[in-house]
């Protein structure tokens, strides 16, 4: 038995390791949502969002292969990504919520294409899609900014699991 379980432990040791190695990486969080054709919206926190090009201003995220907001993003031509305020820290419970409540209570406003966008949201980048890339076990959403905002509030913070605050050294 020794000999059979071992070697999961070492993969399962080394998928952990390899998690906590990238939550040395401090992010933020967005909530990213797609409206169909026919009115359906979904949405989903992340922190996997990045800028890519300045000019044409483009930005990417990604989406988990089993996420079952997946058929929405996938017949959507324009995302949103409303990043979170530090005020916004209490909405996280509602946005993790299953995708049925995950809207309830929640304030948002019809953006590009119907996409919902966050009320007082840090900012807010409104996309039409340029690619989807399938990669390992995510997709590759890559969008051109059409409408940016932005607020004075600082953004939250995310770091190795944790919800914070951003201090800006000295
Ligand atoms: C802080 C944080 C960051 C996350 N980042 C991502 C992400 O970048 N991409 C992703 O697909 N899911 C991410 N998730 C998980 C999604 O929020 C969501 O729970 C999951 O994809 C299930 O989505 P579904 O309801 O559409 O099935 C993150 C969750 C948390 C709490």
């Amino acid at each position: 038995m020794d000999g059979l379980e071992t070697p999961r432990l070492d993969a399962e040791d080394r998928a952990r390791e390899y998690r906590h190695a990238l939550g040395r990486f401090p992010t933020g969080v967005a909530f990213v949502t797609a409206r169909t054709p026919e009115g359906d919206a979904a949405g989903l926190l992340i922190n996997s969002f990045t800028s890519v090009s300045l000019t044409p201003p483009m930005v990417l995220w990604c989406l988990g292969l089993s996420a079952r907001s997946r058929s929405v993003f996938a017949v959507a031509p324009t995302f949103a990504v409303s990043i979170l305020s530090e005020e916004q820290r209490p909405l996280i419970t509602a946005l993790c919520r299953p995708l049925e409540q995950r809207f309830q209570g929640v304030p948002v406003r019809d953006g590009l294409g119907g996409a919902p966008v966050l009320e007082d949201a840090a900012a807010v980048f409104e996309c039409s899609v340029v690619t989807v890339t399938r990669a390992g076990d995510h997709e590759v959403y890559l969008g051109q900014v059409e409408h940016f905002e932005r607020r004075e509030d600082s953004p939250l913070a995310y770091l190795a699991g944790q919800y914070g605050r951003v201090q800006v050294a000295a």
